[in-house]
């Protein structure tokens, strides 16, 4: 998966280039609805705080009821067989204009507009296909303005850096990571946690400021061993935020490990992009340091099978 992995900046680049031969009506379109789970629906999480109109992210079997014909509903999927997402899509293909991003499966025989990504990945592996067809779309509507070109040369030129942070973080990480962070860092966290889950097989939890501010927060009264907290910061946060965070250091550096991390880049989303691939790679070493295979996800496979057994059964 490294290599695989080591490429994102060029299949950005790829995934940028992938056609968008549908027709949708976009002046039509008031709202966004995104269905998908698991390391397909992370993309929409991520591309959410950069909307301009509503964006709502669906991980359930049902999509929301104020769901209309002025809505744009994207189900994402990279098997195209996942049944929460087919689900969400069968109940709204016929209520609003509809595009499937998927490399085939059900959902890619159903839906009406397709935009097809390469298979052959883990998909959290393929979170460049998954992610920049769906930012271009919402861009060439007008919905984000996102830098494509700054954010793709800001990877490209921090290759060695991020690799660094990567191996140092899986190095200084003892026990259970926490992940915390503001905004779209939050997203990133929540990224994170699960590339710790599903590629190096452990746990891990991840937070949002300042909502962890008013709840988390108090189980560091209590005895906190075995933990690591990384905080994916930005130099220029919000005062508040920066205060949150240098309160939560000084408490919850008295009983844990705290790694601080910024990075480079001329916004935020160039910003979110370079943390969320540290963690992609330190989600990696850190399967290395465990002696654990990143590939396999056995018991999330075994679910889906006894699923499929089940619906078979009772049909
Ligand atoms: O990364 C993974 O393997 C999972 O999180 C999957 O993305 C999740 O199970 C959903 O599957 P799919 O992306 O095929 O819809």
């Amino acid at each position: 998966m490294l290599e695989v992995v080591r490429k994102f900046p060029e299949q950005v680049e790829e995934a940028l280039a992938i056609e968008l031969n549908f027709d949708i009506d976009f002046s039509k379109v008031k709202r966004v609805v995104v269905a998908g789970m698991g390391g397909s629906a992370i993309s929409a999480d991520i591309l959410s705080h950069f909307s301009t109109i509503p964006f709502h992210v669906v991980r359930d079997y049902t999509p929301p009821s104020f769901m209309d014909e002025n809505t744009l509903f994207i189900a994402v999927s990279y098997s195209g067989n996942t049944e929460e997402t087919l689900s969400c899509f069968s109940l709204a293909r016929d209520k609003c204009q509809h595009v499937a991003i998927t490399t085939g499966g059900k959902l890619g025989e159903e839906a009406e507009n397709v935009i097809k990504i390469p298979s052959g990945m883990q998909p959290r592996a393929a979170i460049a296909y998954l992610l920049f067809p769906m930012a271009k779309m919402l861009s060439n509507a007008g919905f984000m303005n996102i830098d494509f070109e700054e954010m793709i040369y800001n990877l490209k030129s921090n290759r060695e850096e991020m690799e660094e942070m990567a191996k140092e973080v899986s190095n200084a990480i003892h026990g259970i990571p926490i992940i915390y962070g503001y905004g779209v860092m939050g997203s990133i966290a929540r990224r994170w946690r699960q590339q710790f889950n599903e590629n190096a097989k452990m746990h891990a939890f991840d937070f949002s400021l300042p909502e962890c501010n008013h709840n988390e927060m108090e189980a560091w009264e209590e005895n906190a061993e075995n933990i690591t907290c990384i905080f994916l910061r930005e130099k220029n946060e919000m005062e508040r935020i920066k205060a949150r965070f240098d309160f939560m250091k000084e408490e919850y550096g008295k009983k844990a490990n705290i790694i601080e991390l910024y990075a480079p880049g001329k916004n935020t989303f160039s910003r979110a992009m370079y943390h969320m691939h540290v963690g992609d790679l330190a989600s990696i070493y850190m399967a290395e340091k465990r002696g654990v295979d990143t590939e396999p996800v056995n018991l999330i496979m075994k679910l889906k099978n006894v699923l499929s057994q089940h619906s078979r059964s009772s049909s």
